[in-house]
């Protein structure tokens, strides 16, 4: 098998090359002056079950999967498949008001054309992956995040909202430990407003769990409730780091004591890995 990192997940692509012992091959992508995508594949040919690891966010990284999957066709791949750690578009699955694009289906529709499998992780909305119509599988970050925590002093998991709760208990499960949501009503695009948990927070240290966190607003109204809860500590883990503008500085200038997240997105707080968990869907 042969792994192909795109420019969004070379570290990523290289773990779970080395994790496997299977051949690592790097894209070179840059850009046109103009703006548009140019990759390149040095290979005589990659005749063999091809592994093309590379995000569908920003834009730019979704058409140049498109790319890598003709490159990699055209170089003799036997069989194509996609690992794709952060799917976007995934938030608009349906068409929430008339003249709408359903985004999800349109950006399945187009990745599935030339590939035989697909892994997502923790894709916000497990049913778009039912618009595939090759195999597909979507992986849960539960175990990295809880395995990285481990031994960290927690004693309760929470989720923002009602909705991400499974997350909670997926993790707090694995470390033997109390979980329940806070609830979570979303204002505008970047505020929130979160009433407490019914679970006592006096004197604990509180991890977080949510799948992303894109500008902040959710988790630092999370913080500011469990502060005035009387939490002891507030740690924040998310499987995707989408960060948008300053979210970073936001985040980091809050009263949250440590804010870490998976490396499906790479960035300065991406430290849990999920190539382990990729590398055994692989072999599996
Ligand atoms: C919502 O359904 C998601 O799970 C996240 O809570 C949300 O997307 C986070 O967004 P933000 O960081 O902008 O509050």
């Amino acid at each position: 098998m042969i792994i192909v990192g795109g420019s969004s997940s070379r570290d990523l692509a290289k773990e779970l090359a080395a994790i496997l012992g299977y051949t690592y091959v790097q894209a070179a992508t840059t850009r046109f002056p103009d703006g548009e995508c140019y990759t390149r594949i040095d290979h005589k040919e990659l005749n063999d079950d091809v592994v093309i690891v590379q995000n569908t966010y920003p834009d730019g990284n979704m058409i140049e999967m498109f790319l890598l999957q003709d490159a990699v066709r055209r170089l003799g791949a036997k069989t194509i498949t996609l690992v794709i750690p952060y799917f976007g578009y995934a938030r608009q699955d349906r068409v929430f008001k008339p003249g709408e694009p359903e985004s999800a289906r349109v950006m399945t529709r187009h990745l599935g054309l030339d590939c035989d499998h697909i892994i997502t992780v923790d894709i916000h909305k497990e049913s778009v992956l039912d618009y595939f119509k090759c195999p597909h599988q979507d992986l849960k970050a539960a175990g990295p995040i809880a395995d990285y925590f481990k031994d960290r002093g927690i004693d309760l998991v929470l989720s923002p909202d009602f909705g991400a709760l499974g997350r909670a208990k997926d993790v707090a499960d694995r470390m033997d430990l109390l979980y329940d949501h806070l609830q979570k009503t979303r204002l505008s695009g970047s505020d929130v407003k979160i009433a407490p948990a019914e679970v006592d927070c006096k004197g604990k240290h509180v991890l977080i769990v949510d799948d992303m966190i894109s500008t902040g607003g959710t988790i630092i109204a999370a913080a500011q409730a469990l502060r005035e809860a009387g939490a002891e500590s507030i740690s924040v883990a998310c499987t995707h780091g989408v960060f948008v503008s300053n979210a970073i500085e936001r985040l980091t200038g809050s009263s949250l004591d440590t804010i870490l997240c998976c490396n499906t997105l790479e960035n300065e707080l991406s430290h849990i890995s999920v190539a382990p968990i990729i590398a055994e869907a692989l072999k599996r």
